[in-house]
């Protein structure tokens, strides 16, 4: 048996709330081929992409009201995933369907429970609420990403990295310097770092609109298995930014979510969100572009490790203090994996 290495039992973004309509959309998630679609009162299916009679993918089929016909030999299945119809035949087979998974809608995305779904349990969607909160403005995307989902994990849980791969954007010396403290519980791992009185690297004198010393924070939430809100901003130095006073600078959220797609690679969903200026369209929209630009950085980075950890399958990772959240978010997927697996053997 492979290695597992990531949990079942636990939400993962599907789709943007927007990608998910009248028509067949086929995703992997969690080396599960899934086909998702609206029912005609708008809620959200979400099948296994494959015809109980010869696998064929349904998601080159066609909806038939709330349910989905076979491309192959015409099959219908309906929302719950049991077949209501079979060609030039009378009795339909009880043991034909196909699985059904759990979904919710929250967040602007579609969340789906690859596991057991008697646990799905709607309260354990994580917490991403400021990406439709009224109070702030957010827009993103979803990236494709040819790495384990982890990488990207470790990537936000560390920002050392901003230093060197953000240069021209978002990072300067003073994120590679600054001290930081890590803490954690037995779902969450949290990485908090200001940086007091230094200049605001590019992207943020952009956003406060003038050049002076700021204090720049960034405090990074990790939600077990791979969701990771990150608070960011700066204000200008002496205004009690770091004393819980952020009303005198620009205060950000940098909200993601990682779905492995299969072990080596992952959907990226991510936004921006701002707590100023909020009812500025233009800014939305730019800043979605910008922080796009920073992402794909990311993403070159993150491809270029899987290649160098599938040509170095031996090679032993040593840690270093800047680690040091990641390593809490490792432990935490760790042991959610290790949780289930009584359970899985009982189904086996
Ligand atoms: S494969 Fe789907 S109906 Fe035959
Ligand atoms: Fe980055």
């Amino acid at each position: 048996m492979t290695e597992q290495i990531f949990p079942l039992n636990a939400w993962y973004a599907a789709a943007y709330d927007v990608e998910v309509g009248r028509s067949l959309l086929a995703r992997k998630i969690c080396n599960k081929p899934i086909v998702m679609y609206r029912k005609t009162t708008g809620e959200a299916v979400a099948l296994a992409d494959a015809c109980w009679h010869r696998l064929v993918p349904l998601s080159g089929g066609e909806l038939n009201g709330d349910n989905v016909i076979c491309p192959y030999h015409g099959l219908e299945f309906d929302d719950s995933g049991r077949c209501v119809y079979m060609p030039s035949q009378e009795t339909i087979n009880p043991s034909a369907c196909v699985k059904s998974y759990p979904v919710v809608e929250k967040h602007r995305f579609v969340w789906i429970w690859p596991g057991d779904p008697a646990l799905a349990d709607p309260a354990k969607v994580p917490d991403m609420h400021w990406i439709n909160d009224p109070e702030w403005a957010a827009d993103g995307k979803r990236i494709h990403v040819k790495c384990d989902y982890r990488l990207v994990v470790d990537n936000l849980m560390d920002l050392t990295h901003e230093t060197f791969v953000h240069g021209s954007s978002i990072g300067n010396r003073a994120v590679a310097e600054a001290p930081f403290q890590t803490t954690h519980t037995d779902r969450t791992a949290t990485v908090t770092r200001w940086m007091i009185d230094i200049d605001a690297p590019p992207f943020w004198a952009g956003q406060l609109g003038r050049k002076e010393h700021v204090d720049r924070w960034q405090i990074i939430h990790f939600q077990a298995p791979s969701t990771i809100c990150i608070e960011v901003g700066v204000a200008p130095t002496g205004t009690g930014a770091p004393q819980g006073d952020r009303s005198k600078g620009v205060e950000g959220m940098v909200l993601n979510t990682m779905t492995p797609e299969t072990d080596k690679t992952c959907h990226y969903f991510w936004a921006f969100a701002r707590h100023y200026d909020i009812h500025n369209q233009a800014r939305t929209h730019q800043l979605r572009e910008g922080v796009s630009t920073v992402f794909r950085e990311d993403e070159a980075v993150l491809e270029a490790q899987q290649k160098a950890i599938d040509d170095n399958p031996d090679h032993v990772f040593y840690n270093l203090n800047i680690d040091a959240g990641s390593m809490w978010a490792r432990k935490l997927i760790q042991q959610m994996i290790a949780d289930e697996q009584p359970l899985r053997i009982a189904a086996e």
